[in-house]
């Protein structure tokens, strides 16, 4: 399997996750609750933006300096993971549910830019023996945790 599709794969389970969280985190009572799923999506996030910075970020470094986009996508990751933890620090209820829904909003933004602009350019410019040998990296990695 090519990296491309292994992470775009990983992108399908978020939005099934988000999917859940919107629908829920308006009925969710306790602030508890709302801390719960922001923890939980910060968890799986951080591993998945750790193999992209890692495996994926890394190679391509070199063009995305040239489309103005060097410091777009590490901004992104970090912007998302703070607003994950501001909902884990809030007060009130309120509050919570408000960052976990902005950093969803953010995610899929996100995602959607890399499938549209990082996918397509990582299969232009790396051949399809890298992208595979990334994509096995991407498999062990996985096993391993
Ligand atoms: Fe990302
Ligand atoms: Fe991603």
């Amino acid at each position: 399997m090519k990296i491309t599709e292994a992470i775009f794969a990983e992108h399908q389970v978020f939005h099934n996750m988000f999917d859940y969280v919107e629908r829920n985190v308006s009925r969710a009572n306790t602030l508890a609750e709302v801390k719960l799923m922001a923890a939980l999506i910060e968890a799986m996030l951080e591993a998945h933006s750790r193999t992209e910075d890692e495996l994926f970020i890394g190679p391509l470094e070199h063009c995305f300096e040239q489309i103005g986009h060097r410091e777009t996508f590490h901004q992104e990751h970090e912007e998302i993971e703070s607003n994950l933890k501001l909902a884990q620090k809030a007060k009130q209820l309120k509050q919570a549910r408000r960052m976990v829904l902005a950093a969803v909003i953010a995610s899929r933004k996100h995602f959607d830019k890399e499938e549209r602009i990082v996918f397509p350019l990582a299969e232009r410019v790396l051949s399809v023996k890298t992208l595979t040998e990334l994509g096995l990296t991407w498999s062990e990695r996985r096993t391993r945790l």
